[in-house]
């Protein structure tokens, strides 16, 4: 998770330069074959932006999304059945009048990260998971709506605990155990998984009404007795081999091993097949050199070049992970890992140095057309010869004028932690005929606030990072907000200011790996940028927004030939979202309905057991 730092404002005049403007939108596409490199035969109009094309796309999925909205019980249990095939649990129509009363959006989809988690349970006998859950330390438990937590003193802890217990009258008695380490913990293999998932469909059953068991039975039924569970956990290894375990087994990355030296920059997939990249990956990662599938994009089993260009595979902080699924609730997750997600405790609180309350910046006009990022050099343990692999530091140079610039003149286009590709594989619209290290140098506010050296020095230095990286002074988040463009890079796990940014009137730019709570609530294009993990399309995505740029003399840009009329319109219908899927009663209704559904699962007479108060 992202490092506390000190925040304080900063101003900077910069060196502004003007552009010509490529008229001419390049066909690229970073990834594919040659055949690849035209646009698609339909979808897109003649000339359009590749761009332009998936934000008519965006529109379109979230309209066919919201016509599954439901207003009633009736409506929202059938769109239950039709899409889980069985009936909803008991508790449902509590589930619903809460939603309801809260003024929620209802769309069953909203709901399917619940499914994927808690499916495989159904794998496993009710009483294995629920003795489970009463076993493991740290948990909230609930009896007769009483809280009962087994804590330790974590923060996080102590806000999900205030999470739950304001659902307490409305729950029925459970077990929650949590996870309190910031890393995700379970890694089933795919094969123990793909059976449990074969023994969920199985027992799904849409049984006539009067066979179907509508109260759950008491939880404590076992009394104390029950065999002790011994959990084991990997701490050694490279995580890269510990993961792609839970792969499936033509995944691309399935069979690729770790590799052990992670110097210089990381590999790009540009179209020939290797390890790393199969060729098939373009068509689903990339429309013309843009993300085009954000849940294939973000997926580490469809890219193998992610074992050595992201911290979290090249050396995280800490890993302990287990093979068996166990009842484990945390914030985030890889798409590899099986925790059950809930919403991150730093979504949770209003104000905080992850959310500012009722501030979310000025009028979009009034903000500079530029690029923020702040942070610490995190993403995992960063070492004097792996360091050029590590995210943040990468987004960090590739916005670097000076340091594109050295590319520039070095004959492979190399700089020491990224390359630069040929203008027809990564640019876009942006690089070829303008100068693009200082169109950085003018609209490109980044930098580290700490940079978190292994091992640490006492005055802060970190040679082997000094000479690419100086520290900036810290912005609080509040003033992130003057900037219309705020991408978000994961840290040691998730981004915690996602959500801030989200609510916020300016345009994130989101690359990671990690899953949360409110993945299938979030339409990329739509609600944000979504970017690819190698930033190899970050200039494209910032040439068609803010476009040419120019000094007015008095240290503010003037744009031309960008798509600023896009950029706000795609700003203002994010934060427009965020207030009405992702407030802190959107992420109640989620935890309500993920318990409702956990308490029957742990219940030996679950497969005859439902709601059905609408059928009778
Ligand atoms: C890693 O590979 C680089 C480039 O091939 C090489 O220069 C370096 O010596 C290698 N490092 C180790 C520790 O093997
Ligand atoms: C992205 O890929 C997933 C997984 O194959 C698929 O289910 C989904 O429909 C795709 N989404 C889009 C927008 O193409
Ligand atoms: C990164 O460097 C550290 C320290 O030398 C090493 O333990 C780790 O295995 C390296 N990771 C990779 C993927 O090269
Ligand atoms: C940009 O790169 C140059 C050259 O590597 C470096 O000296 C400078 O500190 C970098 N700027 C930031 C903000 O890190």
């Amino acid at each position: 998770m992202m490092q506390n730092r000190i925040l304080t404002p900063r101003h900077i005049v910069r060196v502004v330069i003007a552009f010509v403007f490529l008229t001419v939108i390049t066909q690229l596409w970073y990834y594919g074959p040659p055949h690849a490199l035209r646009y698609p035969t339909t979808g897109a109009a003649n000339g359009a932006h590749p761009i332009d094309y998936l934000i008519k796309q965006a529109r379109q999925s979230q309209d066919d999304l919201l016509a599954k909205q439901t207003h009633d019980l009736k409506s929202s249990a059938e769109a239950y059945r039709k899409r889980r095939g069985r009936h909803p649990p008991p508790g449902f129509d509590k589930w619903f009048e809460y939603a309801q009363k809260n003024n929620a959006i209802i769309v069953e989809d909203f709901f399917d990260q619940i499914y994927h988690d808690l499916n495989p349970f159904w794998g496993l006998p009710a009483k294995h998971t629920r003795q489970q859950a009463k076993q493991l330390p740290f948990r909230i438990s609930l009896r007769n709506h009483e809280m009962q937590e087994f804590m330790d003193d974590s923060n996080w802890m102590k806000i999900w605990v205030g999470m739950v217990e304001e659902l307490k009258d409305l729950l029925p008695d459970l077990d929650m155990p949590m996870n309190v380490m910031d890393e995700p913990r379970m890694i089933v293999p795919w094969e123990d998984i793909n059976s449990y998932v074969k023994a969920e469909h199985a027992a799904r059953s849409l049984a006539a009404p009067q066979h179907v068991i509508q109260e759950l039975s008491p939880l404590d039924v076992d009394g104390n007795e029950g065999k002790k569970f011994e959990i084991e956990f990997i701490e050694k290894g490279q995580y890269w081999d510990t993961a792609r375990v839970a792969c499936a087994p033509d995944a691309p990355s399935r069979s690729v091993p770790a590799v052990s030296n992670s110097s210089g920059p990381p590999p790009y997939c540009t179209g020939k097949t290797s390890e790393n990249c199969k060729p098939d990956a373009s068509v689903w990662l990339s429309y013309n050199g843009y993300v085009s599938n954000w849940t294939k994009v973000k997926d580490p089993c469809l890219q193998p070049e992610l074992r050595e260009s992201h911290g979290s595979f090249i050396e995280p902080l800490s890993q302990s992970s287990t093979r068996s699924l166990i009842p484990l609730f945390g914030g985030s997750k890889l798409p590899m890992n099986n925790d059950i997600l809930i919403p991150p405790a730093m979504y949770w609180a209003k104000k905080s140095l992850y959310a500012t309350g009722d501030t979310h910046g000025a009028e979009w006009e009034s903000k500079a057309p530029r690029v923020a990022w702040r942070g610490g050099a995190t993403g995992g343990k960063h070492h004097k010869d792996n360091w050029t692999r590590f995210q943040r530091h990468r987004f960090i140079s590739v916005m670097n004028g000076t340091q594109v610039r050295e590319a520039q003149a070095d004959e492979n286009r190399e700089a020491p932690n990224f390359q630069l590709q040929p203008y027809q594989h990564y640019l876009g619209t942006a690089g070829q005929n303008m100068d693009l290290a200082g169109w950085l140098d003018a609209i490109a506010d980044v930098g580290f606030v700490d940079l978190l050296c292994y091992p640490k020095n006492e005055d802060h230095s970190c040679p082997y990072l000094d000479p690419y990286f100086k520290l900036v002074k810290g912005i609080p988040l509040e003033n992130m907000y003057d900037f219309k463009y705020l991408p978000d890079i994961d840290g040691n796990s998730f981004s915690g200011r996602y959500l801030a940014f989200l609510r916020s009137a300016s345009l994130p730019i989101k690359a990671t790996i990690y899953s949360e709570w409110h993945d299938s609530r979030l339409m990329p294009w739509l609600h944000f940028v979504p970017m690819h993990n190698s930033f190899v399309d970050i200039y494209g995505i910032l040439k068609y927004f803010i476009g040419d740029v120019k000094d007015n003399g008095q240290g503010q840009l003037k744009t031309k030939h960008g798509h600023d009329k896009e950029a706000k319109t795609l700003a203002l219908a994010g934060q427009d979202w965020a207030n009405k899927v992702l407030r802190n009663e959107d992420m109640l209704i989620y935890v309500m309905r993920l318990l409702l559904e956990f308490a029957r699962i742990c219940d030996d007479k679950r497969e005859s057991m439902g709601f059905v108060g609408d059928l009778e």
